[in-house]
């Protein structure tokens, strides 16, 4: 895309990945005019975005992506010219207690999305893009060698993947039917500030501060593909930027560890960081029955995004380990925030420990 003035809808921008994408924007580009919509369901946090709320380039507006007369009526108001979809479900574990949430949110949140952005953009694409940011679980579960490249044949086995495929499909069958100027990026895990403590690295930051158990599924030996979530939205911003429509680009940092691993660098860590004695959170590691249909390992081969559009990765995954425990611990009340209320509910029905 030319670097012309840029009116960008991101949705899903009070999550996780999407509240760094939406600080980068917003920060990188003060010329551009960034309008968040997110529904703000259990996940989204207005508190993610604090340091950004008074930026005149920024708007934040609450709603739902299926509600098509709203986003229609953004879309009207605003002129957009981007839309970087972020907005899901994005959980594995609560897709198989509610997978018809998953459908909604990821399948018809999506195709709603597309179908207004079509309507809207149909006489005149030229400059225009709808990226829509999705992750490598689309392509199953890789045994103990290989990678995820851009040709692997889609093979989701969750209800979360399969929405997430699903989506996915939608999106090119727009444009391969309408034309409609889109790009995909599959990513492996992320890790990082504001992460919901659902997923497995936070949800053990947050035990090992209040020595609680830390529930590891099966025998910890599932293999997952870590990368900072910074450095993610800087892989975003270079493929919006500069990556051809119609085309996909996997995501990913080189970084494979064993879950039994990874969180005993983290007990590690925080064992020096909270100036507990050496193997005192180790000690809280607790093996629980596995996730039903548990993906074995995900890997990416990143390649086409090096080669084609210079990403790498900034970080070694020590460092990026460090920096998130060191904001966790200085983010208390971020963290008693989100863990009160519903959390509670949540986590006494997963785990019951
Ligand atoms: P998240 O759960 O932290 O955030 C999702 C956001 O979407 C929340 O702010 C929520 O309020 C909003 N939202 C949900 N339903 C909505 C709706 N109907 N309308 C408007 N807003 C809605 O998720 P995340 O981890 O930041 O993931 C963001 C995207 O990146 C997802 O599409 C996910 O599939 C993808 N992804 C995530 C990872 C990861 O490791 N977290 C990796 C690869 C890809
Ligand atoms: O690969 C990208 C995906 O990574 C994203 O698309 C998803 O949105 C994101 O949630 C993440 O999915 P995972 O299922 O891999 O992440 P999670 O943190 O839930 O789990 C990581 C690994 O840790 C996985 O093998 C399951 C395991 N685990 C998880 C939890 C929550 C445990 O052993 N115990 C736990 O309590």
């Amino acid at each position: 895309m030319t670097l012309s003035k840029k009116i960008i809808l991101i949705t899903g921008g009070a999550g996780f990945i999407g509240s760094h994408l939406t600080r980068l924007f917003v920060n990188k580009y003060p010329g551009y005019q960034i309008v968040n919509l997110d529904k703000l369901t259990y996940a989204g946090n207005l508190e993610n975005l604090k340091d950004i709320e008074g930026k005149p380039n920024y708007i934040f507006v609450k709603g739902d992506i299926e509600d098509m007369n709203m986003v229609k009526k953004l879309f009207t108001k605003y002129r957009f010219t981007g839309v970087l979809h972020c907005a899901a479900e994005s959980h594995v574990d609560r897709s198989i207690t509610d997978p018809l949430a998953f459908v909604k949110t990821n399948v018809l949140g999506t195709v709603s999305m597309l179908q207004v952005t079509k309507d809207y953009w149909k006489d005149n694409y030229k400059g225009k893009l709808f990226y829509h940011i999705s992750t490598d679980e689309v392509y199953g579960s890789l045994r103990e060698t290989g990678y995820f490249t851009e040709e692997t044949a889609y093979d989701p086995r969750s209800p979360y993947s399969a929405s997430k495929a699903s989506s996915d499909h939608f999106v090119r069958a727009f444009y391969h039917t309408y034309h409609l100027p889109v790009i995909i990026s599959n990513c492996s895990n992320n890790y990082g500030p504001f992460h919901f403590p659902e997923k497995l690295i936070p949800l053990c930051i947050h035990n090992i501060i209040n020595n609680k158990p830390l529930p590891i599924y099966g025998k910890g030996l599932n293999v997952r593909d870590w990368l900072f979530v910074e450095d993610h939205v800087r892989a975003i911003d270079i493929i919006f930027h500069k990556g051809k429509p119609g085309e996909t680009y996997n995501i990913g940092g080189h970084n494979e560890w064993k879950n039994i691993d990874i969180i005993k660098e983290l007990c590690r860590q925080m064992d020096i960081k909270l100036g507990r004695k050496k193997g005192t959170s180790g000690k809280l590691i607790t093996f629980v029955k596995d996730r039903a249909g548990h993906d074995l390992r995900y890997a990416i081969d990143a390649t086409k995004l090096k080669k084609k559009l210079g990403w790498k990765p900034s970080l070694q995954f020590e460092e990026g380990l460090a920096k998130t425990i060191d904001w966790y611990l200085n983010n208390n009340e971020w963290l008693n925030d989100v863990t009160s209320g519903a959390y509670k509910t949540y986590y006494d029905k997963q785990y019951g420990l």
